[in-house]
């Protein structure tokens, strides 16, 4: 590398420590504007590199998908690794990186951890958000115990140490250069996650399918997996050109919001919904670890995917030995538990969170976990990945030879059917929403025995986890009513917006074989969806008519 003026390494002062910076359910989250504050991220960045083990000496991987402000923190990041002495940065051509690619360069590099730019399936540009998460070696989100730590330097910040002068790596082909004494590598962020992804799948089979009769359209979203599913379904697998919609990474996504459900990938659900033209459709979120699934006229409910996966596994090469256990979040329906109780397979239930299934993959006692977020992901990496859980279902669909449709079909007629249903009521007053939760909070006690949707109430209780590898207990992680005939309806306030506050409401109702398996949700849902409204006041209180997002 050549640098222009020399290098130094500076300590910068902060005339006040910033008290904003708790990361939530996935990072540090906030609107772009916010991240532009003066030394808004360095703070953040600095308490990261003074937390996490490892940091002098070490290899640390870096990148993000694209965004408003990727590549100028990336730049910043690469400086502050320099003053840190970190000893290699790796990071990607035009700092594109999935979210589950980076977490399989940590592990594939022994990285100490990685830095991933993104605020996930939140709008980006400089009116939407941006994000910062911080993976450790493991190559998943850093527990609790790190996160807190991260947020209590911030508190008690003096100050950081960056070094100015030289030059900022170029990121737009691959190459070695320097900042001082770290070594700083630019690769194509596509190239290994590829090569996992063959590791696991057929994909002579899948290609076979692809080039076949099997119209299918994946949308990018305008987000990170563009490249990564061009190179995959276009030029691997054969799928025709044009398979990959909104392709190309932009910075503000095109205006869109990349969360990939029927309400934000409209486009893909008509196009899926509406006719028969599409045997197979898909979408990914901003920064590829989320997945949505559809059918000719046949959305998979993400509950209902983790649970197929499951029942399927050991038809993709890189699970034919079978699995170790399964695992979900607790709002995510119980669809897995009656496969893996089916099969013999230990299933745990964990707080919402990718971060709670690290210890149980670290400990070799799962190999599949999901979530009713629209993520699924297995023991390969340590992030849930939404182009894993496509090719897997192409891979099913690939063995199977049969249409979407017929594979839920089957499955509800063998283990039976969870009628499933998230409402979200977006960007409520902090207060209104805090004000209906900490109400229902304190009237669980008194529910249980109470009657609701014509059942009666046989356990009211906000959900507590203990961690069965390292016993850390988390608590407050949503308020549950379970219902004596296993139906249950769930309430938790999001972690993860950045406007007001966002309410989840969770609806699960089982239906056995013998029952009927073809009703439309929000129908089977009905008498739960009436009892919650009257009991916590939902329309009253937000002061909404309908929910924002309905999955
Ligand atoms: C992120 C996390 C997921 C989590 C989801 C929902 O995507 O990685 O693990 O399920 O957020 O979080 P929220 O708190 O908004 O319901
Ligand atoms: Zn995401």
């Amino acid at each position: 590398m050549t640098s222009s003026n020399p290098l130094s390494i500076r300590q910068i002062s902060l005339a006040q420590p910033f008290s904003d910076q708790k990361p939530g359910t996935s990072g540090l989250r906030k609107s772009s504007r916010q991240f532009q504050t003066p030394h808004y991220l360095e703070s953040f960045i600095e308490a990261s590199l003074q937390v996490l083990p490892g940091v002098a000496g070490g290899t640390l991987v870096v990148g993000g998908d694209g965004r408003y402000g990727n590549l100028a923190a990336i730049s910043v990041i690469a400086r502050m690794a320099a003053a840190h002495g970190v000893a290699r940065l790796i990071t990607t051509t035009g700092g594109i990186l999935s979210t589950p690619a980076a977490s399989h360069l940590i592990r594939q590099h022994g990285a100490v951890g990685g830095v991933i730019l993104s605020a996930s399936h939140n709008p980006g540009g400089p009116d939407g958000d941006f994000g910062v998460k911080i993976n450790g070696a493991n190559g998943g989100p850093t527990p609790e115990s790190i996160t807190d730590a991260i947020y209590a330097a911030t508190l008690e910040l003096g100050g950081y140490r960056i070094c100015a002068g030289g030059s900022d790596p170029d990121l737009s082909t691959p190459g070695l250069s320097s900042i001082g004494d770290l070594q700083v590598e630019v690769i194509d962020g596509v190239d290994d996650y590829v090569a996992l992804m063959q590791r696991l799948f057929d994909f002579d089979q899948i290609g076979d399918l692809l080039r076949g009769d099997f119209p299918m359209a994946f949308d990018a979203m305008h987000a990170v997996t563009g490249p990564y599913a061009s190179r995959i379904f276009e030029e691997l697998l054969g799928a025709p050109a044009g398979t990959v919609r909104n392709g190309i990474p932009l910075e503000d996504f095109g205006g869109g919001h990349p969360d990939p459900n029927l309400t934000y990938a409209h486009d893909l659900a008509e196009l899926l919904m509406g006719s028969d033209a599409y045997k197979f459709g898909a979408a990914c979120d901003g920064d590829g670890d989320r997945n949505m699934v559809l059918g000719a006229r046949c959305f998979v409910n993400p509950s209902d995917s983790l649970a197929v996966l499951t029942a399927n596994a050991t038809l993709a090469p890189g699970y034919a030995d079978g699995l170790a256990g399964v695992a979900r979040s607790m709002p995510t329906s119980a669809a897995t538990d009656v496969v893996a109780k089916e099969l013999g397979l230990a299933c745990f239930e964990t707080p919402t969170g990718w971060k709670f299934f690290g210890n149980l993959l670290d400990a070799g006692r799962i190999t599949l976990c999901g979530e009713e977020s629209f993520g699924t992901g297995s023991n390969h990496i340590r992030e849930k990945d939404g182009l894993w859980a496509v090719l897997f279902w192409l891979q099913i669909l690939a063995r199977k030879q049969a249409p979407v449709s017929r594979i839920m079909a089957e499955h509800w007629s063998r283990f039976g059917r969870h009628y499933y249903s998230r409402h979200d009521y977006e960007a409520i007053a902090s207060e209104a929403a805090h004000g209906l939760y900490n109400r229902i909070k304190e009237m669980q006690p008194a529910l249980v025995g109470q009657s609701f949707a014509g059942r009666s109430i046989a356990t009211a209780d906000d959900f507590a986890y203990t961690d069965p590898v390292d016993g850390s207990l988390t608590s407050g992680q949503g308020l549950r009513l379970l219902l004596e005939d296993g139906s249950r309806v769930v309430l938790r306030l999001s972690g993860t917006g950045t406007q007001g506050a966002t309410l989840r409401v969770y609806l699960e109702s089982y239906v056995p074989p013998s029952g009927n398996l073809s009703q439309d949700p929000q129908m089977a849902l009905g008498e739960l969806i009436t009892a919650i409204d009257g009991l916590a006041e939902i329309k009253t209180r937000t002061g909404m008519d309908r929910p924002t997002v309905i999955t």
